[in-house]
């Protein structure tokens, strides 16, 4: 019986370690951001991702464009997220139905 609640203990710890990792989409976990400060801000993003500009290209096709709109070039952690969870800070006021991956 012991040992039995020790094991489903520790699958449970298992499964909520993996569920966390999945679940949230952390910069740091992407060997290309390995190296950001915590405290990264737009312009340690922007040596490599170029201009506001250059990711609104990548991102033309979404309605609205999170990188291009009336609130202009806010600070990349505004939304992504170097060590937490990202948040799409455009919903702190609107209803989109955009998600962040991990959000
Ligand atoms: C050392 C170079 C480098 C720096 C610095 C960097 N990135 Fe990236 N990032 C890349 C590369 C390379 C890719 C993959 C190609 C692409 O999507 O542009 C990428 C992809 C991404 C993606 C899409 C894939 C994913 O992981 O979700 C996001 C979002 C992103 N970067 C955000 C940021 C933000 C925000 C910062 C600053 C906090 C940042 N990056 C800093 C190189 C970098
Ligand atoms: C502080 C609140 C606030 C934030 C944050 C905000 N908006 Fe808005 N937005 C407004 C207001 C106010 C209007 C104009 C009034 C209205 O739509 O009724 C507006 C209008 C818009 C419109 C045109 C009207 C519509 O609803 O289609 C779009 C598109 C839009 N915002 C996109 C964005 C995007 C994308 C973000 C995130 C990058 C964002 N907004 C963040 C307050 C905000
Ligand atoms: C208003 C919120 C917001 C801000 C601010 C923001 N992004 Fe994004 N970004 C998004 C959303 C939403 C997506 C698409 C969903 C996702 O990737 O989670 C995205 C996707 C990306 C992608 C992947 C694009 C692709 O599909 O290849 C990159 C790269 C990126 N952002 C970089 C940046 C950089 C660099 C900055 C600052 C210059 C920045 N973002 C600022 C919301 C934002």
């Amino acid at each position: 019986m012991k040992v039995k609640t020790l094991l489903s203990f520790a699958a449970a710890l298992c499964c909520a370690a993996a569920f966390s990792m999945s679940a949230q989409a952390q910069l740091k976990n992407s060997p290309m951001h390995a190296n950001l400060p915590d405290n990264a801000t737009t312009k340690d993003c922007l040596v490599c991702h170029q201009s506001y500009q250059a990711v609104a290209q990548k991102t033309a096709k979404m309605n609205p464009n999170p990188h291009s709109n009336h609130r202009g070039e806010q600070n990349c952690t505004n939304c992504h997220s170097v060590k937490g969870k990202p948040h799409l800070e455009c919903n702190d006021c609107h209803t989109f139905a955009i998600k962040m991956k991990g959000e």
